[in-house]
């Protein structure tokens, strides 16, 4: 099979050389600045262009694979140069309609998970969700994300997005809090080694029970360490409104009375 990326960042680097690696022709990747479109293309033995007019072979390509960013996706459909191309992107959230005036036949392939250029992933644990306007377009996309992954599922447009919205407060959100976390270690002079036993044991917990194992000073109703805790943020506002909000839904959620922090 013979595809075209459009894209260089996290998500089209890890896929295009992922399927490279099984064998895929990589025919051209395609990006906004050259230097990234190269980098890439020498991984995976492919042409590089940094504007997609310069692509000569539009429609002979099996698929092409839209890995920009979700605002962006608009815009590569809109060239006008995809009208006889199957085309995909790789969004949680974009809904897959909006190409449907622009190519032969359209639809997503997502990965549920994070990635980042440089950071290794183990793509046959990556569950994958595709979804095609075409019958014939969906076996071949089902074709692709099976050489990559062991976990391959059909999912709309809609659905997408619901499982998009789990990813963003598993995955972005959890995030922020652990960065910020690093942050109030750094500003009180706390080694970050310190965190990781508590982390491990967290996440280990979280993976092997699905029970709702919730401990802490919300949970217990402890308001006066609460009270104690907003005041160490007094000088980080928005942690403190994150702070609250949290501890209020979490009291909520276990108690009957309502409290004042
Ligand atoms: N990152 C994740 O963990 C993840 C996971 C699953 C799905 N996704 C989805 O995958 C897509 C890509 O995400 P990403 O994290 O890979 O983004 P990214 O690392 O920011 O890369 C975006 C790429 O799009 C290129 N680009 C932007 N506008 C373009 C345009 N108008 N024409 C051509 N290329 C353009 C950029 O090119 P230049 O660098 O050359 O400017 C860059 O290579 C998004 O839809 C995202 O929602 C992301």
């Amino acid at each position: 099979m013979r595809i075209v990326v459009i894209g260089s960042g996290n998500v089209a680097t890890h896929l295009a050389q992922g399927l490279f690696h099984k064998g895929v022709t990589i025919d051209a990747i395609i990006s906004r600045k050259m230097e990234n479109a190269e980098a890439l293309g020498s991984l995976v033995e492919a042409d590089a262009f940094d504007n997609m007019k310069k692509y000569a072979n539009w429609g002979k390509e099996d698929l092409v694979l839209i890995a920009v960013k979700d605002n962006a996706i608009d815009e590569v459909m809109s060239s006008g140069l995809l009208k006889h191309s199957d085309v995909v992107h790789t969004s949680g959230s974009y809904d897959s309609k909006g190409m449907r005036n622009y190519c032969h036949a359209y639809g997503a392939f997502y990965p549920f998970q994070t990635f980042r250029k440089t950071a290794a992933v183990d793509l046959s644990l990556v569950p994958f969700f595709l979804e095609m306007s075409s019958e014939k377009g969906l076996r071949k996309i089902e074709e692709l994300a099976c050489l990559l992954s062991n976990s391959v599922h059909n999912l709309n447009s809609s659905e997408r997005k619901k499982l998009h919205l789990s990813g963003v407060f598993l995955n972005n959100f959890i995030y922020f809090i652990l960065d910020k976390t690093k942050n109030l270690c750094v500003e009180h002079g706390i080694s970050q080694d310190l965190l990781k036993p508590l982390l491990q044991q967290t996440i280990k917990f979280a993976l092997d029970y699905p029970e709702n194992l919730q401990t802490g000073p919300a949970k217990r109703g402890d308001v006066e360490t609460m009270k104690g805790h907003i005041e160490v943020l007094s000088s980080n506002p928005n942690l403190a409104e994150i702070y609250k909000t949290l501890s209020y839904l979490i009291y909520n959620e276990n108690h009957d009375d309502k409290i004042e922090l």
